[in-house]
């Protein structure tokens, strides 16, 4: 297509989603965090009680997800939500550890995967998109102009992740944080379907040494050298 994709993949707490952000901040460009669409999946199966192991009923929750985003706002509709009014901003929910968790268990199901395809796809609009993810280059726009796989070590995710918590007020354990970065990270490789792992024609960023700006810098002045 002539609308242009940067995308974005790496494991948990690699920096993507500043990264993502701020590209696309500096392009004028739409975003899309796909990691939220699992997350919103994860927390309407834990509302409605669909259980981690049903994959028919959790794509069902996906396909019927009303999810609109707005700023930093992030409104779920759901049955409860009267006809004309907002949805519930659940931004703050979809980030706590829990519903990451179930996110990357539900995301191993083909059938969930399936159910999110159209509306990631819906992201990809003028003047163009910088899109977040596991399996954004790999299997979401395989034909994006330029694929970045962004690593960083277990111990420095692990550190950002304390730090964005304890920034907040919310109390943590580093070892518990690195434990089960780990786990997630294990099951997002070893899965069958949209493995986590770099695109053939992925270019690769340890960003573990570098600052965010410099990130930035890379991506866009990568991005200038391919048009
Ligand atoms: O990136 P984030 O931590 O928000 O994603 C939550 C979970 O959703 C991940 O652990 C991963 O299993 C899953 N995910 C995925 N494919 C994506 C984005 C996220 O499987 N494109």
């Amino acid at each position: 297509a002539d609308i242009p994709v940067i995308t974005i993949d790496g494991p948990t707490a690699s920096g993507k989603g500043t990264l993502a952000a701020q590209a696309a901040a500096a392009l004028g460009w739409h975003q899309l965090d796909s990691g939220l669409l699992y997350r919103a999946t994860a927390l309407a199966a834990l509302r409605q009680g669909v259980a981690a192991e049903d994959a028919d009923g959790l794509a069902a929750v996906a396909r019927g997800l009303k999810l609109r985003f707005d700023g930093e706002r992030v409104l779920l509709r759901h049955a409860a939500t009267p006809p004309g009014q907002d949805g519930e901003d659940v931004a703050d929910a979809l980030r706590q550890e829990q519903v990451g968790s179930l996110a990357s268990r539900i995301s191993a199901h083909g059938a969930v995967r399936a159910a999110l395809n159209q509306l990631q796809l819906d992201f990809r609009r003028l003047p163009g998109l910088v899109a977040d993810g596991r399996d954004m280059g790999t299997v979401i726009f395989p034909d994006a102009g330029l694929k970045v796989f962004l690593t960083a070590s277990p111990a420095m995710r692990a550190e950002r992740r304390y730090q964005q918590l304890i920034g907040k007020g919310i109390s943590a354990s580093l070892d518990a944080l690195r434990a089960d970065l780990e786990a997630r990270d294990e099951r997002d490789r070893n899965r069958a379907v949209a493995p986590l792992k770099p695109a053939a024609d992925a270019v690769l960023l340890d960003n573990s040494t570098l600052g965010i700006e410099e990130s930035v810098q890379q991506v866009l002045s990568w991005w200038a050298g391919r048009r």
